[in-house]
């Protein structure tokens, strides 16, 4: 991606659907045979992805106008191939769905990542608790109830995941008897899960909160869902507008899921109006330097900190940049150090000295989604051209970003896939 800094961007500009919200729903279609329509599904690498492995699964599939229309029957394989889970980790999604359905699943086990070691070992224990049995083998979860039926129980969950925490309750919802989720994940894209398995006639309460309440029923109908706007997309516009000095609205989102953005933001001196489905940034020439430490929902998102750390490259002063959720979350910062930033990467503390206009466009290179969004915003506000390679991580969760940032007058241009 060609990005051209130095335009100050201006307009209003709408969020697509929820990435992780829209993954986690679409793999629980397995939960129920028959037709199940989702609307407001991003156009993304990783909903391809998604359909591919459930076409495995004999599921059929078709994808117009963010409408995507999938067609459940029972597949002969409970199985989730490598092929599938190496291109996307959140593949090990339909363990929980398989397992609920058919009393035995086979699934790849997911590898390392760019941002941690992520194992799934939370997801596998929240397997066992609820009757299966749970073994690897040459790379695979072999998960089976031994013809029993999944049993509800109790679920503790070391830290919060949200991955574990979709997997539990999808499992849950045709479990036999009461299953009690403690310390589960609150993102609003597990709560987005939990409404369209209740819309499937599912008994699940306390979404949201750290305890969620599953009542197992005996089969689920499919169902129609809208999927929520993506969060993280409309706080990476929001900086995008707010680093550029901009005066950007961002509509189609859901403000007070960017509660943790803008409180920080606010911060720094922005003056953010929330309307109803929107917010707008207002022009800003120099903005303060603002802490932050990522942690699961309500707290600031990790899938903003490489965002968020490139606006902080502009600001007054030093802020400290502490990532709690993944290990190894600061692939950016040796980019960002490219283009001129003086940042100072410790395990897991970032220490970020602001200055304005000091970042000088170079070549680089993204290694995660997150990381690739952020050094396009540093593009924008870089002296001369900025080219980042290997977008196609960009591609996995933005849907036409560049679109999007030239409809605000951004200076950016696709290069290659
Ligand atoms: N963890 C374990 N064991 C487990 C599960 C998780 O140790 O069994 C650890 C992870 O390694 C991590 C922490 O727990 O350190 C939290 O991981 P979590 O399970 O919450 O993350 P995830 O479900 O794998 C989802 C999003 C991520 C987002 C995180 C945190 C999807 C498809 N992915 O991942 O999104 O960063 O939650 O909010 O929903 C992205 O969109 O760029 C992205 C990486």
């Amino acid at each position: 991606m060609w990005v051209k800094g130095g335009v100050t961007l201006n307009g209003t500009v709408a969020t697509s659907g929820a990435k992780n919200a829209a993954l986690p729903i679409i793999f629980s279609s397995l939960l129920a045979d028959g037709e199940h329509v989702f609307e407001n599904v991003p156009d993304l690498l990783d909903i391809k992805s998604t359909r591919a492995i459930l076409e495995s699964l004999n599921c059929e599939t078709h994808y117009e106008n963010h409408t995507l229309t999938v067609r459940v029957s029972e597949p002969a394989e409970k199985l989730a191939h490598y092929d599938y889970v190496r291109k996307m980790r959140a593949s090990v999604l339909c363990l929980g769905p398989l397992l609920a359905r058919y009393g035995e699943a086979k699934v790849s086990l997911p590898g390392g990542c760019a941002i941690g070691s992520r194992p799934v070992n939370m997801h596998l224990e929240a397997m066992e608790a609820l009757g299966s049995q749970v073994e690897i083998d040459q790379g695979y979860i072999l998960a089976s109830t031994g013809g029993k039926g999944l049993k509800g129980g109790p679920i503790l969950f070391e830290t919060a995941t949200v991955g574990g925490t979709e997997n539990a309750v999808m499992a849950a919802v045709l479990a036999e008897g009461e299953t009690i989720i403690e310390n589960a994940a609150k993102e609003p894209e597990v709560v987005d899960l939990c409404v369209y398995l209740r819309k499937m006639g599912a008994q699940i309460t306390g979404h949201g909160t750290g305890v969620i309440r599953v009542e197992g029923v005996k089969s689920l109908i499919p169902s129609h869902h809208s999927i929520i706007p993506d969060r993280i997309e409309a706080g990476t516009l929001l900086i995008a507008g707010a680093i550029t000095g901009g005066d950007v609205t961002v509509t189609n989102c859901q403000p007070e899921d960017l509660d943790p953005l803008v409180i920080k933001m606010k911060e720094a001196g922005f003056t953010i109006d929330a309307g109803k489905n929107s917010l707008r940034v207002h022009p800003l020439k120099q903005w303060k330097a603002v802490d932050i430490t990522t942690s699961p929902h309500p707290g600031f998102p990790t899938d903003l900190q490489a965002q968020y750390m490139a606006l902080m490259t502009q600001a007054e002063g030093t802020s400290l940049i502490t990532e709690s959720v993944f290990e190894n979350r600061f692939m950016h910062v040796q980019e960002l150090t490219r283009m001129n930033a003086d940042i100072t990467p410790k395990t897991r503390v970032a220490v970020v000295r602001g200055k304005k206009n000091a970042l000088v466009g170079a070549p680089v290179m993204a290694t995660d989604l997150r990381a690739s969004a952020c050094l396009v915003l540093a593009g924008l506000v870089a002296d001369g051209e900025t080219v980042v390679n290997r977008i196609y991580h960009l591609d996995r969760g933005y849907e036409k970003l560049e679109d999007k940032l030239k409809s605000l007058g951004a200076q950016i241009k696709r290069l290659s896939e």
